[in-house]
């Protein structure tokens, strides 16, 4: 299964060797779109530079030795060197017939990879921001990507479940009660909870000497050592404390619709008991000295303000583990044990220091090696209105789930507006379904290290390039199919591509595999959002000018059924390997 790009390129590189000579066997052919036929080669160019003859000489010689029977119709020199080509329409309308009769439409099988993605990763007893939003939906369309793709992923949850803010949130929870409302807090507003903590041991931390304020800042301490030495009846209650939490993220993700679960928590506390051997091995090893009273890796490359080495700090001088050390044992572990050939972590952008860090550590002492990539998938920020970070919404602090709940209101009003007909039950599944895939779109259409602005007005439009705009051209294709009382996904015919916009819509329908291998490669969802985009406009230009339904012969019906029948299993696996959901109708 190859696209015609795919099929294209070693024909073109055999040509240029054959022009050129077999130094030039490896050439890049530099294949692009073309405005004037379907692709063009521009490879003439640099390498008329390279053998010292004109571009065009280069072109025609290249053109000269080029096999392309039963691929091109027409081959032509324009310009100053480029070669045009545009295709068959029987070669393309063969291609389509072999993705039509492909259950994964296209899309290859790769050499399958073990591959840790480390994404979500949100705080225990604190709210999920907007950035945790996005490094969930742009960690799990990969997950989903690369599973496609054939790797055996590996999710991985990494959840801030561990630190010196635990004793004061236990104590906290001791004193409210485990079956209180202000306890109630950790699943509907954790923040609201973790705030009341901080204020008690604030307040108490300050009004004494004289001990009127209580003594909480006093048992939050002696908490933490209790936690640290591993207490049982301190363990019970941080257990219980964090499984409050889970119910919190297992709601978010729930609604998300993402496939993150218990079973992919992997959070800091799993590996606090190898902390110490990590410090001992790196002490053995030369790679960590005590400065300052604490243990720290001195790394070349890393220096601060007057060129002073910045160190890594993997034992504070109070003896305490901290997260670089955490990290230094979550990579040894994602080697060491689950065999990572790559390994993914889809975090904000300013980690980048304290990643490259810790892999540049983890490689000087052999838990990292060369063939084992780590890849740092960087989100951007999310803005406001104000073009500052989405901290807050209208004064009060921004509780995610109440974010999903406007995206999905907003959604209803719009369904209730355009389908009234529809019944309660039928709108309410819509609207989820289009206010969460719009959420989901707007942050996966852009680059993922990008900024954006947080529009909700935008993201749930139905037209532009939005979740909303791709679900509606699956909806509608359904709908042709209702209405002709068939089945999409039974639909095979022969497809012929007589007029330029089944052509086009056939060409778009091709890329289907090369992108979602590109997604795969270079971890930019945005390129599928893009693809898709594409091929909904192509759809569209396709169905406002070839009638479906009413073709002018029973043939001509068959084959643009089969190609709308097409575009809806793309746009569907598309849309899913993103993590959007199609809508039955809309
Ligand atoms: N919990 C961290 C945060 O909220 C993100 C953790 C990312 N993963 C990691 N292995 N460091 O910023």
């Amino acid at each position: 299964m190859v696209s015609p790009l795919v099929a294209l390129t070693p024909k073109v590189q055999s040509a240029i060797a054959a022009a050129l000579g077999d130094d030039f066997r490896e050439a890049d052919p530099v294949l692009r779109p073309s405005q004037f036929a379907d692709v063009q080669v521009n490879a003439a160019l640099a390498l008329g530079k390279k053998v010292g003859a004109a571009p065009r000489d280069v072109a025609a010689r290249i053109v000269a030795a080029l096999d392309l029977d039963g691929v091109a119709e027409k081959v032509e020199v324009s310009g100053p060197g480029f070669v045009n080509i545009t295709f068959s329409d029987a070669w393309l309308a063969s291609l389509l017939a072999d993705v039509d009769q492909d259950d994964r439409l296209g899309v290859p099988v790769e050499e399958p990879q073990n591959i840790p993605i480390d994404y979500s990763a949100p705080n225990v007893a604190k709210e999920m921001h907007v950035g945790h939003l996005r490094t969930t939906i742009v960690g799990d369309s990969l997950a989903r990507t690369l599973e496609h793709l054939g790797h055996h992923v590996i999710r991985q949850n990494h959840i801030g479940d561990w630190g010196t803010p635990f004793g004061m949130l236990i104590e906290h929870l001791l004193e409210v009660g485990e079956d209180s409302p202000e306890a109630e807090l950790l699943v509907t507003d954790p923040n609201a909870f973790y705030q009341a903590a901080r204020a008690k041991f604030d307040a108490a931390e300050q009004a004494d000497p004289d001990g009127s304020a209580g003594d909480f800042d006093i048992r939050a301490r002696a908490r933490v050592v209790k936690l640290q030495a591993g207490d049982p009846e301190t363990l019970e209650h941080w257990h219980r404390l964090v499984g409050m939490s889970k119910v919190y993220f297992n709601k978010v993700y729930q609604a998300l619709g993402v496939t993150l679960g218990d079973e992919n928590l992997a959070g800091e506390s799993t590996y606090n008991h190898l902390l110490a051997d990590v410090c001992g091995e790196l002490e053995a090893k030369g790679l960590a000295t005590v400065s300052d009273g604490a243990l720290c890796v001195f790394l070349d490359g890393y220096t601060g303000r007057e060129g002073k080495p910045v160190p890594l700090i993997i034992r504070k001088s109070d003896g305490g583990y901290g997260y670089p050390t955490t990290d230094l044992a979550t990579i040894k572990y994602r080697v060491g044990d689950l065999g990572a050939h790559r390994v993914l972590y889809v975090i904000g952008a300013p980690q980048a220091l304290h990643l490259n860090m810790v892999w540049d550590t983890a490689r000087l002492a052999g838990w990292l090696p060369d063939d084992v990539t780590p890849v740092h998938i960087q989100i951007g920020n999310v803005l406001g209105e104000d073009r500052k970070i989405l901290k807050t919404r209208s004064g009060s602090s921004l509780r995610l789930m109440a974010l999903l709940d406007e995206a999905v209101a907003k959604a209803r009003g719009l369904i209730d507006e355009t389908r009234p007909d529809l019944s309660e039950e039928e709108r309410a599944t819509i609207a989820r379904q289009v206010g969460i895939g719009a959420v989901k779109y707007a942050d996966l259409s852009v680059a993922h290290n990008s900024e954006y602005v947080f529009d909700l007005d935008r993201m749930v439009s139905l037209t532009g390039n939005t979740g909303p705009y791709l679900q509606y051209v699956v909806a509608r294709v359904r709908s042709i199919f209702r209405q002709a009382g068939l089945d999409p996904l039974t639909q095979h015919a022969p497809i012929t591509l007589g007029t330029p916009h089944e052509r086009a819509l056939g060409q778009q329908l091709l890329g289907f595999g090369d992108v979602v291998t590109e997604v795969g490669a270079e971890y930019e969802p945005h390129r599928l959002c893009g693809y898709l985009f594409e091929l909904a406009q192509a759809f569209s230009a396709f169905y406002e000018n070839c009638p479906v339904l009413k073709a002018e012969t029973p043939e001509l019906r068959e084959s643009r059924l089969t190609l709308s029948a097409l575009v809806l299993r793309t746009m569907v696996t598309g849309l899913d390997l993103l993590g959007l959901e199609s809508p039955e109708q809309m």
